[in-house]
């Protein structure tokens, strides 16, 4: 049985090898493995901190957390009862179906409506789903966001993000390309300097220093490359990407973060 549900999470198996794990929890996925080309063991291809909880008390640091409606400290005014990156992160998401089941993919649905909780932090009619596709050399995350009011009902504002960890050695990674574009810089001391936009000159991009980036209309197709290994992130209607590595610097003060795990991790989040 390729997928295999469970108390807290369903199991994906892919025929070639591949597998990956979705917490019901914030829908997220916990694990992803996968063969390399060169058909070698499956690797796990995703960063859980080890003081990561997956008791549903709080969301996962690691995995791939999906953030909606808000990126962040939330900005609009329509978002300030939520907390930091939403509520989607921090709301058990109910499995709905095995989308696919053959060597070409493994697939599920997850979905999310508004409880009494989010109407009080987000009183706006809408539908989540996420289709998560496991394939033998590649994950694809999908997100759909449905209004459910009626055509009076006002439209609402959000925004969306896969908040991936990727696990790769973070003091030797090169991310590319992101030459000639322009970024926020979180990790400014000052709200004006966070609010003036800065152009990435650089060829290629590290984080072996603590970074925090958003990149505003970025190429949408991404090479996250290391000595051993690479991984090519794709994405599709999502303009922005976020490039994050707290390093040691702000690492440490994480209390979920393990120790270390700001080497042991790149994080790359788009919305
Ligand atoms: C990143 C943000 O996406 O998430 C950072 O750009 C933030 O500013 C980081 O620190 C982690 O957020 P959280 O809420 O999971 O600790």
């Amino acid at each position: 049985m390729p997928v295999i549900q469970k108390d807290d999470r369903v199991v994906l198996q892919h025929p070639k090898g591949a597998s990956a794990e979705i917490l019901y929890y914030g829908a997220t996925v916990i694990s992803w493995k996968s063969p390399s080309a060169t058909g070698s063991q499956p690797t796990e291809r995703l960063f859980v901190s080890g003081k990561a909880a997956l008791d549903g008390s709080k969301p996962v640091r690691g995995g791939i957390p999906v953030v909606f409606p808000a990126f962040g400290t939330p900005t609009h005014p329509d978002h300030a009862k939520l907390p930091q990156h939403g509520f989607a992160r921090n709301n058990v998401w109910t499995f709905t179906s095995t989308v696919m089941d053959n060597e070409a993919g493994v697939s599920v649905k997850l979905s999310l409506v508004p409880t009494e909780a989010i109407r009080a932090q987000f009183d706006h009619p809408f539908h989540l789903e996420y289709v998560v596709t496991l394939a033998e050399h590649q994950l694809t995350t999908d997100l759909h966001v449905q209004h459910t009011g009626l055509s009076t009902t006002p439209p609402f504002e959000f925004q969306a993000l896969f908040h991936n960890y990727i696990r790769a050695p973070a003091n030797e990674v090169h991310i590319t390309p992101l030459t000639g574009v322009s970024y926020y810089d979180k990790t400014e001391p000052t709200e004006q300097a966070r609010a003036t936009p800065k152009v990435e000159n650089r060829e290629s991009v590290d984080v072996q220093k603590y970074t925090d980036f958003v990149y505003e209309n970025a190429p949408g197709k991404y090479n996250i490359t290391w000595p051993s290994g690479a991984i090519e992130i794709r994405a599709k209607n999502l303009k922005d990407v976020v490039i994050w590595n707290p390093q040691q610097e702000t690492g440490s003060k994480i209390a979920d973060m393990e120790e270390g795990g700001w080497y042991v991790e790149h994080v790359m989040t788009e919305n």
